[in-house]
């Protein structure tokens, strides 16, 4: 079984060819970052004009750095949910015609059980079932029970901002560019993290997050200490991302008792943080932790594909039912 796939939800047009449960054979990626820095976020009708012109180079590029050809493809996999809507309708009429020309199935992928599926791929290692998966992106952050495929009961999430919206947020307070996280952890490895107590905020409500209220305590604290230094810095990076995994780790651990799941799988842009792997490997004795390679924490077309290989084909969707927002179980 060889899918492709398309991605076009947010600010990076992927396309990517995946074979037999997770078999990556090629992935291309466009990102849009710096057409949108300077809007300070993403502008819809620019993603969706960009990702008009980027699909149409990156589908043959993908198809030739694999060496297959348009008739080796099986089925299509889009990301139909959660996204732009702009942005979104660009992958889901490119896939239906795909699907219309070359007589394949066409699959609706939900990005966020994408970004789940994504420890699926070129593994030898799986996570067994059942297991929670942290899914904690720049849009995202929310706990999930998994107890096979396809089978998703999302347990709480985000009440506010996503942990990477506030990574970045912390960053650009700080001079420390966009996107936020990677900075913020080169420096926090260097930090003391005790330094500046920050609170850990919404320790009532076991899978629920809120990183609005942190955001504005680092905020205070930077406008409290008037001028800050370098070393100072450092610290609030440390204090900060301290605060953050504490968070993380503590929910995710409340999630694992709920179910009695012995795995976590992270996933997402911020499980790119390598500071929050090992340090929830540490924490949760006799649990698995399992996160994709970092290359594959950030959005791309390949976890879309492998999604859709465990979908149920039976549960087929026809390609006039197939449409932006619709979700498939
Ligand atoms: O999943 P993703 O590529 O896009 C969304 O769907 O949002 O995630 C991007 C987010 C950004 O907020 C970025 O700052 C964060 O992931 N990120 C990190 C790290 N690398 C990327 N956050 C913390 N530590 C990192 N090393
Ligand atoms: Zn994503």
């Amino acid at each position: 079984m060889r899918i492709l796939g398309i991605e076009t939800s947010c600010d990076d047009t992927s396309v990517a060819l995946v074979r037999d449960g997770g078999s990556v054979e090629s992935v291309v990626i466009s990102s849009q970052v710096k057409a949108h820095r300077p809007y300070g976020g993403v502008v819809p009708e620019l993603a969706a004009r960009m990702h008009t012109e980027a699909i149409h180079y990156l589908l043959p590029k993908c198809l030739e750095k694999a060496g297959v050809s348009w008739s080796d493809i099986d089925r299509i996999a889009v990301t139909t949910t959660p996204g732009l809507e702009a942005a979104l309708l660009i992958g889901v009429v490119v896939a239906k015609t795909l699907g219309m020309m070359l007589k394949c199935p066409v699959v609706p992928v939900n990005h966020i059980w994408g970004h789940i599926y994504s420890v699926f791929m070129d593994t030898d290692a799986p996570p067994a079932f059942p297991f929670v998966a942290l899914v904690v992106s720049g849009g995202h952050t929310q706990l999930w029970s998994v107890t096979g495929h396809y089978q998703f009961e999302l347990l709480g999430q985000t009440r506010d901002d996503a942990v990477g919206e506030a990574f970045d947020k912390v960053a650009r307070q700080l001079g420390l560019g966009y996107p936020g996280g990677p900075p913020v952890e080169q420096r926090a490895a260097l930090g003391d993290p005790k330094r500046y107590p920050l609170p850990r905020p919404l320790r009532d409500s076991p899978f629920e997050f809120s990183f609005s209220g942190l955001k504005t305590a680092v905020m205070q604290l930077v406008n409290g200490l008037g001028t800050v230094d370098d070393h100072q810095i450092t610290d609030i990076c440390a204090s900060f991302q301290a605060a953050v995994i504490d968070t993380l780790i503590e929910k995710s651990s409340a999630a694992l008792r709920h179910t009695g799941a012995s795995t976590l799988c992270i996933v997402g842009g911020v499980a790119a943080n390598r500071t929050l792997l090992q340090t929830a490997s540490a924490r949760l004795n006799g649990v698995r932790v399992v996160a994709p390679p970092i290359h594959y924490c950030t959005d791309n077309a390949a976890m879309i594909a492998t999604a859709a290989q465990y979908f149920p084909i039976t549960n087929q969707t026809t390609l006039s039912e197939l449409r932006v927002g619709m979700v498939n179980m």
